[in-house]
């Protein structure tokens, strides 16, 4: 691998030592870092190298994935870091910072390549954006690469601006946008589950599928996120980007051996085919929930409203249902279901592909109908692919659906932010958000944002612990549906 400087800004923050730190040491202990590897971290507190080192160290024993197993190694991965104190208006922090990472590039007779990792606020992602590049950072021989982290502006026009001032300093393909879902194991599987099985192939068509429901859905509550959260809610913390990114990679139709930018364009198609919705069909097609107090596995938790920090007339959304059609050949009749929200009864992040049953008797008939056959993808935290069938009972001769598994993840699998650091370093950027899919999210989700502000969709309570309002069941069953696994 190219040898690389690992430029962080945030490096005392959260993200930083639950993720980041973490994921560079797996990467580190499997020998996935570039062989000449220097690191950076900025911040604004007094750091030294030393003390820098020490939080990495902790926060490696506290939240990686695996245990310390070799001290020396752990020590020789640490002397890759050093700290330099940079407020990010100030040029001067950038010029010092210059002369610093030119220092360990010599001393390890690296070329100049630099990736800039910005977990900061996303109103930082332009000044420093500029600063890297009128500072010279930015203009080495080698490569450049820009990650940023979510989220991508907070509706279409500021998302476009964003674009546009990034786009002064970095060109699209040093643009790195993390979608940490995208970085999952069972996300990225999708990309191969159709191109390199030609069973599942011949099946991915609204010839065979009956519809599909994508659900991300969790017990948490807003934490302590307030301030963040309620001005953003569901839509734009889960739905703009995780979900609509999990529908482009299940809808995807890909060529075998497709190349990254062959992904990244029939992602785009796809989204691109997606249905607007007239604002006059926004209600009937996207369902707003917010949670009122319940109680999650017994024990009794605050409805939104009663959260620290939330002001107690707030209308922000923590739950989204909504129906999407993609207008292709492929898919033109099958509904989408997308679902997301917080205090729910589980956690858990599924895709279930309910197949057409051309065999199911007509509504006249005395036959007992047959269950559907499901393919069932579990994302997380289970990771695993199933597919439900009937058999045949031979004792009663009555048809009963049985779930198999095709697929069970063998555990200790590299984390979301492994894979992705991995690929921002190797310049691979299958699995990261490009603009055009960022900017056809937001152009869909607006008119939504829209019709929330004017107050035009009800906001429907739901129990905590529950599976969301009855609205949501209610947009499946007037298509014949319902949420499956729901119980
Ligand atoms: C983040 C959201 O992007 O994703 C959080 O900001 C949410 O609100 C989280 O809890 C869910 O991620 P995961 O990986 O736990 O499903």
């Amino acid at each position: 691998m190219e040898p690389a400087t690992f430029v962080l800004f945030g490096a005392t923050g959260d993200l930083a030592r639950r993720k980041i730190y973490p994921a560079l040491y797996n990467l580190f202990v499997d020998g996935k870092l570039p062989q000449s590897f220097s690191a950076f971290g900025l911040g604004r507190r007094e750091w030294t190298d030393e003390s820098f080192q020490a939080n990495i160290e902790q926060s490696i024993r506290q939240f990686s994935r695996r245990e310390v197993a070799n001290e020396a190694a752990l020590k020789s991965f640490l002397r890759s870091f050093r700290y330099h104190v940079l407020d990010i208006g100030r040029k001067e922090d950038y010029a010092s910072l210059l002369d610093r990472v030119q220092v360990r590039e010599d001393e390890l007779h690296m070329a100049p390549n630099r990736l800039f990792y910005l977990s900061v606020g996303p109103e930082y992602f332009e000044p420093i954006a500029a600063n890297i590049q009128e500072s010279g950072l930015g203009s080495s021989n080698g490569w450049k690469r820009l990650v940023i982290e979510k989220p991508f502006g907070h509706d279409l026009a500021s998302a476009r601006e964003l674009n546009r001032k990034l786009s002064q300093s970095f060109a699209e393909e040093e643009v790195f946008r993390i979608d940490h879902y995208l970085g999952k194991a069972m996300v990225q599987k999708l990309e191969s589950l159709q191109q390199s099985n030609p069973v599942f192939q011949a099946l991915w068509t609204n010839r065979y599928i009956a519809n599909v429901q994508i659900s991300a859905i969790e017990t948490v509550g807003v934490e302590e996120r307030a301030g963040y959260y309620d001005h953003v809610g569901a839509i734009k913390d889960m739905f703009q980007n995780h979900m609509l990114q999990m529908l482009m990679m299940a809808a995807i139709h890909l060529p075998h051996d497709s190349s990254s930018d062959q992904v990244r364009f029939k992602k785009k198609k796809v989204i691109e085919a997606l249905a607007p919705l007239q604002k006059h069909e926004i209600a009937a097609n996207v369902i707003r929930g917010q949670y009122a107090e319940g109680s999650i596995q017994g024990k009794p938790v605050a409805g939104y409203l009663s959260e620290p920090g939330i002001p107690p007339t707030s209308m922000n959304d923590t739950f989204i249902a909504a129906r999407l059609e993609i207008d292709n050949n492929y898919w033109r009749g099958v509904p989408f279901y997308i679902r997301t929200g917080k205090r729910m009864n589980e956690k858990s992040t599924r895709i279930v592909i309910e197949f057409k049953d051309p065999l199911k008797p007509s509504s006249q008939s005395s036959e007992e109908p047959v269950a559907p056959n499901l393919l069932i993808i579990d994302i997380g935290p289970r990771e695993s692919i199933s597919l439900q069938f009937n058999e045949k009972d031979p004792v009663s001769g009555q048809f009963k659906p049985v779930t198999v598994p095709l697929y069970e993840s063998k555990g200790d699998v590299p984390e979301a932010y492994e894979n992705l650091i991995f690929d921002a370093l190797h310049g691979d950027a299958t699995f990261f958000a490009h603009w055009d899919e960022v900017e056809l999210s937001w152009q869909w989700v607006q008119p939504v944002l829209d019709e929330f502000a004017d107050n035009q969709v009800p906001l429907h309570r739901y129990a905590a612990g529950s599976y969301g309002p009855d609205a949501s069941d209610a947009l499946l069953a007037q298509d014949g549906y319902h949420w499956w696994f729901d119980e």
